[in-house]
């Protein structure tokens, strides 16, 4: 016998990439190893499916997961749009009452995932570009409009939505984007203007539609002094977002949980 086999021992140190996620086998030992606190399950179960599921209306918004760099947004988003693609993965949460509420978005997803690196684009061309590589993979085909078009993006969200569900009649589609925020604090002025006005309409498209949107930041965007010289755009955002934070004692039970 290997002493590997005997201590299974994966440091806390490691962060994890959301598109990981994006391979069945690694979607699985990632929803494996997710320990999930009774408080992280009240979150899930009270916020996160709920605004995630489609078969129910709903007021549904975009979600943003909030928490400090280690503290497992990469980790919690993985889980969730790895379950939400997945029905038999749902199983494998490691806590009952979780495994249980998320019956009601387990397998009912098709999901792109995606990291914001440094870029000059704007979130318009970012995602958009994210999309229609994603729903080509999906077997989707569909190109938005350019940039300067239309005056709104309302509207080509919904196009896209008819593509998609012609070719996926029964799922939602859900697009998850990790480090929002790095990015977003490296816009211009009125790069972010635009790029907060597409963030809020990102998150009014998730109503009434299957489409949902996922964003992982590590602090805030709403009380960001850096961007309170738009509070009114931030607070058009907000109207429309659900914030899920990830606590400290969320990461103190992890590490009471692996020693
Ligand atoms: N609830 C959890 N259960 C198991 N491991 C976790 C949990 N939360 C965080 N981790 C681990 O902590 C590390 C940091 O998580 P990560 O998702 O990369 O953080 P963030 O994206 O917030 O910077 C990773 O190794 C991850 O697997
Ligand atoms: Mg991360």
């Amino acid at each position: 016998m290997k002493y590997s086999d005997l201590i299974q021992f994966e440091p806390i140190e490691t962060v994890v990439q959301l598109r990981e996620a994006d391979s069945a086998r690694d979607a699985r030992r990632l929803v494996e190893t997710f320990v999930i606190s009774d408080r992280m399950a009240e979150v899930l179960c009270d916020v996160v499916f709920p605004q995630l599921q489609f078969s129910k209306p709903a007021d549904n918004k975009g979600i943003l997961v909030v928490g400090n760099y280690g503290t497992g947004k990469s980790h919690l988003m993985a889980v969730i749009s790895a379950v939400a693609e997945s029905e038999d993965l749902r199983a494998l949460l490691n806590n009952q009452r979780a495994a249980a509420g998320a019956t009601q978005i387990a397998g009912r997803f098709r999901v792109i995932r995606a990291e914001i690196g440094s870029t000059t684009m704007s979130l318009r061309d970012i995602i958009c570009s994210v999309l229609e590589d994603g729903l080509g993979r999906l077997g989707v085909a569909y190109e938005f409009p350019a940039t300067g078009d239309r005056h709104e993006n309302k509207t080509a969200f919904q196009e896209m939505l008819a593509s998609f569900q012609s070719v996926h009649p029964d799922q939602g589609l859900a697009l998850v984007v990790d480090e929002l925020l790095d990015y977003l604090r490296s816009r211009k002025d009125q790069e972010l203007s635009l790029d907060l006005s597409f963030l809020r309409e990102l998150g009014e498209v998730c109503k009434g539609t299957r489409f949902r949107f996922v964003a992982g930041v590590q602090e805030s965007l709403f009380d960001n002094p850096r961007f309170q010289f738009v509070a009114d755009t931030l607070r058009r955002v907000k109207d429309r977002f659900e914030q899920v934070r990830i606590a400290r004692d969320d990461v103190a039970f992890v590490v009471a949980g692996r020693s």
